[in-house]
């Protein structure tokens, strides 16, 4: 036994002798039960047990398992460091695989024995507990550097290590990815994991910024430089002194101020325009830009030179198509966060919107997301988000003056029955039954759609 005091454990099961028999085979904890989907949600909220074992045929359809799915998808968005162990029917690999994919910790097929089930959850407080343990140091480290940023991805997991452990340097940081990445989220990010954190982090957007008054707004003037030049002002640079500065969208700094900037980071110091002082500035550089610097060079737009020595460590942030299960996982948080500012209570999103935001490739990254996700809130009729809320473009096929309807209908047939055939795991029996036909119309299907 791993602990002294009986920890929570959940099972959610509807058939009452079942129930009581694994009550009764795990009295070593302190056995929570709930019958059905919203009683076990209640129960979460209540007792965060670190462990669930739950049946997938949940009420009021126990012979299907869409229930047991809803449930451990709201399990694992609400709290998804919660072991949970699906129990499934006999020869049901096809939902115990589904499940694993979804973020079930194990699966046990019924009748089970509760020796090996009892060991299989005593691993699962295990490695929950020792996750905790590892957020709790990694926390105790860099309190709340990257807090704002959710990932459950490796690819984003590992830029995130990076990013911590870049911090502590000096080094220049350069960050590249697609917009809506988060590069900006993570440079703020390496600003809080570093000892200047209690000083300034500025930013500035070398795209959004005329080019003649970009170099003002990077180096500052004196007094009279120009017209207009009313009275000395300090520029960005030297305003991020002893801290971090951010160079956004660095690829479109033009030509003759990558010169200038290269000067600037070999020696430190600044010259007003209009100035003749060298005032020497400590500062941090992190840039970032969604462009392809090497065809940059290659075309002569930017200078080789600059580029080697802002690429002192890079960092490459995959965009949001990449990270498996981001999409999902940010969707949930969004929603989460937009409907409390909205005051609109809980919400939830439904399966088929869910379905949409796995499907959609998301150009626009993170940033599409969250809007798209504000903007539903908004839409939705009740607290249910639905795909129509959602409202993604099917994208692709260019708009043609004829509708084809017939073709329209056979990649539609020929997609769904794919989908049957992966959930069936190939079993013509089984994915008959999920499409709602016959096993022959199916056998038609196949044969007129070439799928045989
Ligand atoms: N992993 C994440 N978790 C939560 N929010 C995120 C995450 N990544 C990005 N965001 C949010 O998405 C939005 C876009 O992020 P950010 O501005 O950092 O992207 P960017 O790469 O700088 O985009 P752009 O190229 O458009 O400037 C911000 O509102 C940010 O808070
Ligand atoms: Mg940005």
């Amino acid at each position: 036994m791993t602990t002294e005091k009986p920890r929570p454990l959940l099972i959610v099961e509807d058939d009452p002798a079942l129930q009581k028999q694994l009550r009764w085979s795990f009295d070593q904890f302190e056995t929570l039960t709930a019958g059905d989907r919203e009683s076990a949600l209640s129960q979460i909220h209540r007792h965060h047990p670190a462990v669930v074992t739950m049946d997938l045929g949940l009420p009021p359809d126990a012979d299907s398992v869409s229930e047991g799915f809803r449930l451990l998808e709201q399990i694992l968005s609400a709290a998804p460091d919660t072991k949970v162990i699906v129990l499934t029917g006999q020869n049901d690999r096809a939902n115990a695989l589904r499940a694993i994919g979804l973020g079930a910790y194990d699966f046990f097929a019924k009748p089970f024995e509760p020796e090996l089930l009892s060991l299989t959850i005593e691993r699962a407080y295990r490695l929950y507990d020792l996750q905790q343990e590892n957020r709790r140091l990694q926390a105790s480290q860099h309190p709340d550097a990257l807090a704002g940023l959710l990932t459950r991805s490796p690819e984003m997991l590992r830029v995130c290590r990076t990013v911590e452990k870049v911090a502590g340097s000096n080094a220049t940081v350069l960050l590249l990815g697609e917009s809506g990445t988060g590069k900006e989220v993570l440079a703020r990010g390496v600003h809080e994991a570093s000892p200047r954190k209690n000083e300034r982090f500025v930013a500035i957007n070398c795209a959004a910024i005329p080019d003649n008054l970009l170099e003002s707004e990077l180096f500052g003037y004196e007094k009279g430089a120009f017209t207009g030049a009313a009275k000395t002002t300090p520029g960005k640079i030297e305003s991020a002194d002893g801290g971090t500065l951010m160079l956004d969208e660095i690829g479109d700094l033009p030509h003759p101020l990558q010169a200038k900037l290269l000067r600037f980071l070999q020696e430190r110091v600044v010259e007003r325009l209009g100035g003749r002082q060298e005032i020497p500035v400590d500062v941090r550089i992190v840039c970032a830009t969604h462009q392809d610097l090497k065809t940059l060079i290659k075309e002569g737009r930017f200078r080789e030179d600059l580029f080697y020595r802002l690429a002192e460590i890079v960092i490459n942030i995959p965009p949001l198509r990449a990270r498996n299960g981001d999409a999902t996982l940010l969707a949930h948080a969004f929603v989460r966060r937009f409907a409390n500012e909205q005051n609109c209570g809980s919400m939830t999103l439904t399966e088929d919107a869910i379905r949409a935001i796995e499907a959609h490739p998301w150009p626009g990254n993170v940033r599409e997301l969250e809007n798209c996700i504000k903007r539903a809130v908004i839409m939705a009729d009740g607290a249910q988000i639905t795909r129509d809320d959602i409202g993604l473009e099917t994208d692709g096929e260019s708009p043609s003056e004829f509708i084809d309807l017939r073709k329209i209908r056979d990649d539609a047939e020929r997609g769904a029955v794919v989908t049957a055939l992966g959930r069936a795991n190939g079993n013509l029996v089984r994915a008959a039954e999920i499409l709602g036909i016959s096993r022959p119309t199916l056998y038609d299907l196949l044969h007129r759609l070439g799928l045989k």
